[in-house]
């Protein structure tokens, strides 16, 4: 991710309180962290590795660390305080995780039984997202799973307005006051690569996974998996 984005992943208003807003701000974020499990499990080994990419905050290291006591992760994350709270809120967990401070080509070659990309993607612009999504699926074992999560919706003008006022909505109603709601997605719009769910899909055909298939929709969010032919 280029520093042009418009979130600071190093500043302490955004890393403090972070799991709890995100909580708050991703329908169902703990089972879309339970689904991603479940459907990494139908095809990862008891003993598998995973890499986990955006791995700051260590929300879905955990719930994924939980369900699955014998893998092993690589969690990559560019930002030296999310990877600082992820290692916090994971506690002794952490002690399976090896963690790697850049962007994917920091990551180790593999090969992986399995990927996960949550609430990340959407930062990164088209040719930036292309690429991240090759580099992982060139990490991947044939047949392995990736799981991706993140904003989704359709982007012609009048469409992007309704879908980013419901956005809205769904803050307010989580307790963000209503003029803070608005300032954040006036930043939605004018600065997140937000892609419509028919180019998410195919970014990850154009990489190389087969049978892609929509998991999740939560409103503004969508989750697909993926396969490595
Ligand atoms: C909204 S947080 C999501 C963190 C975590 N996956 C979750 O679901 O809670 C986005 C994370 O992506 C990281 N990030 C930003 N650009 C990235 C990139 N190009 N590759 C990997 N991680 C990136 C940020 O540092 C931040 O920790």
């Amino acid at each position: 991710m280029g520093a042009d984005t418009m979130v600071s992943f190093s500043t302490p208003e955004y890393v403090s309180g972070y799991v709890e807003r995100t909580a708050r701000f991703v329908p169902g974020l703990r089972d879309l962290h339970r689904m991603t499990g479940l459907l990494l499990a139908e095809r990862a080994p008891a003993g598998g590795r995973v890499l986990v990419l955006g791995a700051g905050g260590g929300m879905e290291l955990r719930a994924l660390a939980e369900m699955q006591p014998e893998w092993r992760f690589d969690g990559v994350d560019p930002s030296p305080e999310m990877l600082e709270l992820a290692r916090a809120n994971l506690g002794a967990l952490a002690s399976r995780v090896t963690f790697h401070q850049g962007y994917i080509d920091s990551a180790p070659d593999g090969p992986f039984d399995a990927a996960t990309c949550l609430l990340t993607l959407h930062f990164l612009k088209d040719d930036e997202r292309r690429k991240t999504v090759a580099a992982v699926h060139s990490r991947l074992k044939p047949g392995a799973p990736f799981v991706i999560a993140h904003h989704s919706f359709p982007n012609s003008r009048s469409d992007k307005d309704r879908w980013l006022q419901r956005y809205a909505a769904f803050l307010t109603a989580a307790g963000v006051p209503a003029a803070q709601a608005q300032g954040s997605i006036g930043s939605m719009k004018e600065l997140l690569p937000v892609m419509s769910p028919e180019e998410d899909v195919a970014v990850l055909q154009e990489s190389g996974f087969l049978d892609v298939e929509l998991f999740y929709a939560g409103f503004t969010f969508k989750g697909w998996v993926g396969y490595k032919a």
